[in-house]
């Protein structure tokens, strides 16, 4: 069964409360919540206010995506304000075994983000202590970008590797993925789908979601 995660990147933020409840609608598994700190990555967004007013709107798991630099500072204030899981970029982290830990100290679930230019063979010493692998498929800091073809292949590797260490992993996939790179990638081992523009920027939100499920497979 695969996880449907709607990125609320691509949602009206003016408008976020009805959007999220159309997501629901069409069945969405978690709410994938973009952090974007204007350092690490080229664009800012939310921060753990807007996410604390969003947990009082819907019951769906909040998986919160941390685009910032030195993220250690701010894992206790996404928790507090709702957080599930949290990922955090592998090249944010100086030391991400402790970050990891801290992570699954609050309870929350811990995920690994990779950039398209890093390698997965980094992650084998942290596969055995995090709850999801996230493999970036675009270059992260903006919705609606093309999905990077190498992806379907890294993921494979990921998923292999992840096999023998870690069954049970989530491994999630984000950038550019729509119904046409949806298959691909979940053939390939993803089992947690993001997407932001083919769902928020679709006419008809809960069919996007729908159609995503459908596309997956499952
Ligand atoms: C990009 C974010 C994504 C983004 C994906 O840096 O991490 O979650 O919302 O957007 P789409 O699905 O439109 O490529
Ligand atoms: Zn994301």
């Amino acid at each position: 069964m695969t996880t449907i995660a709607p990125s609320l990147l691509a949602a009206d933020f003016a408008d976020l409360g009805r959007q999220i409840a159309l997501a629901e609608e069409g069945g969405a598994d978690w709410l994938h919540l973009d952090v974007m700190d204007g350092h690490f990555v080229p664009n800012l967004t939310i921060g753990p206010p807007v996410i604390r007013s969003l947990r009082r709107r819907t019951a769906l798991p909040f998986d919160v995506h941390l685009m910032i630099s030195d993220p250690d500072r701010y894992i206790d204030d996404f928790r507090a304000a709702g957080a599930d899981s949290i990922t955090v970029h592998y090249e944010t982290c100086h030391h991400l075994h402790r970050t990891v830990q801290k992570i699954r100290g609050t309870g929350a679930r811990a995920g690994v983000c990779v950039n398209p230019a890093t390698p997965e063979s980094l992650l084998v010493e942290i596969l055995p202590f995090v709850d999801m692998v996230l493999v970036m498929s675009v270059n992260p800091g903006f919705g609606g970008q093309t999905f990077i073809e190498a992806s379907v292949e890294k993921i494979r590797r990921t998923a292999a590797m992840a096999r023998d260490v870690k069954p049970g992993l989530y491994l999630e996939v984000d950038g550019g993925v729509d119904t046409t790179t949806a298959p691909r990638v979940t053939r390939a081992g993803a089992n947690v789908l993001v997407a932001g523009q083919a769902i928020f920027g679709a006419p008809d939100i809960p069919g996007a979601v729908r159609a995503l499920r459908a596309a997956a497979g499952a």
